[in-house]
């Protein structure tokens, strides 16, 4: 009986062997075919002839992906059954860490697939493609990737380069660089997401007919606002809005024609940034968002404002708490500004990009040795809101850790 036993077993072991070869041998195949597909297809809104092989091996021209991850010829087409949230991040500078922990965040919680765009200075290509692909399999399977070059508009390139930190205007162009993208969520760098991207990627079905993008308000407490006080150019409602959390429809910001106060005309997307730079540069402090503030001032019916806890700052904690939404149903995206998760100045916030930070490690994140190292910073007011960091976030645990059970 034993002796069955064990020849049944190594029959077993051996058949699986020979099965993970064979799917290994199929998914070589199908990279490859990948690979061709996506040469076949050239790089869409360039007339680029090189070969995948020549962008493969050479830093592109400017402006186009430095490289294709498995992903097919439909990568950039929009499809009606494409369930993907297209995730874009801009990073430049010491970034990297701070970006791949943010990317790193949205495949932990996400069930749907997601499409990360990471415009990245040249020398953090490589870095970005090793680590992730050093990302457990799994994982892997959650996502793909393109890499892009930073690229402004030769005419003005050193003047929206050097506009607030470097690289950050970039988004501006997004809706011009990724023109085949239908609808794109772009964040900064320090953002985390502790629920799954889809939830917020489903606001775009929630737009009206004239919205096109959304963002959520810079201050809730007008009293401690900076546009209210201090700005020197229009800006969007009471307070103005935060640009590190914005979901685009971005076939809609290329159809649109913006109402604008440097002419009577209203103008495309394209043609209103540099007239718009040319008169406000003077009087703008936070670059690029000062100039979305500008634009949803004149162009309201535009924006969908989401509220706080879809961008929640230190702002909304460091004199005690004014982000009535999370008070309710806790923080969805938590944006460590300021540098937070690098310095002693929010532990909280700290806290939660470390534990973030560790979880492949631990396999799993959970939630009980953040919570430990968050009652280490309840002597500052961010801290003593802290169950605000983890009521949402202890959910998508939960549920990621269900979904896992459920597989085993
Ligand atoms: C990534 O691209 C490959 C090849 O096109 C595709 O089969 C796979 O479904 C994509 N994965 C995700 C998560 O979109
Ligand atoms: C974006 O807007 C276009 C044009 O109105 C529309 O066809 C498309 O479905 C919208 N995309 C999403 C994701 O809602
Ligand atoms: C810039 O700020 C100054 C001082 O507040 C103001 O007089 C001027 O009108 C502003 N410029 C624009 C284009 O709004
Ligand atoms: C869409 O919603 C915005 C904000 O509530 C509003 O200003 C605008 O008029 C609405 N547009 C349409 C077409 O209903």
């Amino acid at each position: 009986m034993r002796c069955y036993l064990h020849a049944f077993l190594l029959c077993m072991v051996l058949s699986f062997l020979s099965l993970l070869y064979v799917f290994s041998q199929l998914a070589s195949t199908l990279e490859d075919a990948d690979g061709w597909a996506a040469r076949e297809h050239g790089i869409p809104d360039r007339s680029s002839h090189e070969s995948g092989h020549l962008l493969r091996k050479m830093p592109g021209p400017a402006g186009l992906p430095d490289r294709e991850e498995g992903e097919g010829s439909d990568s950039f087409v929009k499809k009606p059954s494409d369930e993907r949230s297209h995730l874009a991040v801009v990073a430049c500078g010491p970034r990297l860490e701070e970006t791949l922990n943010m990317l790193k965040s949205a495949v932990l919680f996400s069930k749907k697939p997601l499409h990360f765009y990471i415009f990245a200075e040249e020398e953090l290509h490589n870095s970005f493609r090793d680590a992730l692909k050093s990302w457990p399999r799994v994982v892997q399977g959650h996502f793909n990737f393109t890499i892009y070059h930073i690229t402004f508009p030769k005419e003005n390139e050193r003047e929206w380069k050097k506009l607030f930190k470097p690289c950050a205007s970039q988004r501006l162009f997004l809706p011009l660089i990724l023109k085949d993208v239908d609808s794109l969520l772009y964040v900064d760098t320090d953002i985390l997401f502790l629920e799954p991207v889809e939830h917020i990627w489903a606001l775009l079905t929630q737009f009206n007919s004239s919205q096109l993008a959304a963002m959520a308000p810079e201050h809730e407490e007008p009293r401690i606002g900076w546009y209210n006080r201090f700005a020197r150019h229009p800006y969007y409602g009471k307070t103005g809005i935060n640009s590190g959390v914005m979901l685009m429809n971005m076939t809609r910001f290329r159809e649109k024609f913006f109402k604008n106060d440097m002419t009577a005309a209203a103008l495309q997307w394209e043609e209103m940034l540099m007239p718009l730079l040319q008169k406000y540069k003077l009087n703008i402090t936070w670059g690029d968002q000062d100039l979305l503030n500008i634009i949803f001032h004149h162009n309201p019916e535009s924006l969908y404002v989401f509220p706080c806890q879809w961008n929640y700052r230190p702002d909304h904690c460091i004199y005690g708490s004014n982000c009535k939404q999370a008070e309710q149903e806790g923080v969805f995206i938590l944006h460590g500004n300021r540098g937070v998760y690098h310095d002693d100045k929010q532990p909280a916030f700290r806290a939660v990009y470390e534990a973030i930070q560790k979880s492949f490690e631990d396999s799993i994140l959970k939630p009980g040795p953040l919570e430990a190292s968050l009652q280490t910073t309840t002597h500052t007011y961010c801290g003593r809101a802290s169950h605000l960091l983890t009521k949402r976030l202890k959910q998508s645990i939960a549920s990621v850790q269900q979904d896992v059970t459920k597989r085993r």
